[in-house]
């Protein structure tokens, strides 16, 4: 299993791995929207040249209190294709991905998901750093992880998707 950032040939199985994975169109139209914005990473998992999996990070900002040189990305979406889920991929691309974005200088990072998946990771629910999220979601599924440490200490308030996240609305 090889985890790697995203090529331009890789565009299309990305979009594959996006529509199987959620079983519709969504995110793969998202991802292809985003792409190409400042301060996006997109990693793939790749098995016997095959991709089986995508991680997306886009860049959010934070309404409220926040010192303007703090970077914070998104963790949105990360996909595996139905056939090699539960394999350990998912965890092994956001291991992988994580590392990079902290070795690229990002500060923090946020994530709508399952409060049973991310902690393994490090996330702890985003409302103990005094972070909301602009959607009305149930506290625990709001996660953020500090890839620096102390990076959120003087932040508070509303975490902001980008504009194209309102593809989902
Ligand atoms: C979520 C996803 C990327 C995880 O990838 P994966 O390769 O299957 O994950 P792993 O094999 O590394 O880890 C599986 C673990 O995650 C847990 N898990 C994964 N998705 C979960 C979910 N939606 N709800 C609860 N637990 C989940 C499994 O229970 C399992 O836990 P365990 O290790 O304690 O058994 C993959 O299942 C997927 O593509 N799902 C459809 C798309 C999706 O829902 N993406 C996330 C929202 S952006």
């Amino acid at each position: 299993m090889d985890i790697r950032t995203e090529k331009l040939e890789d565009l299309e199985a990305v979009r594959q791995v996006n529509i199987a994975a959620f079983d519709r169109e969504t995110e793969a139209n998202l991802v292809d929207r985003l792409r190409g914005i400042p301060s996006t990473f997109s990693f793939v998992a790749v098995q016997s040249d095959r991709i089986v999996g995508h991680l997306f990070f886009s860049p959010v900002e934070v309404a409220g209190k926040c010192p303007s040189n703090l970077s914070i990305l998104g963790l949105a979406p990360v996909a595996v294709l139905p056939d090699y889920q539960r394999q350990g991929i998912g965890t092994l691309l956001i291991r992988e991905g994580l590392k990079e974005c902290a070795r690229s200088g990002l500060q923090a990072v946020v994530v709508l998901g399952h409060p049973d998946f991310y902690p393994r990771f490090g996330f702890i629910p985003a409302s103990r750093n005094n972070l909301r999220c602009e959607y009305d979601v149930p506290d625990e599924v709001f996660m953020v992880l500090e890839l620096e440490s102390g990076a959120l200490q003087d932040c508070s308030g509303t975490v902001k998707y980008r504009s194209e996240f309102s593809i989902f609305e």
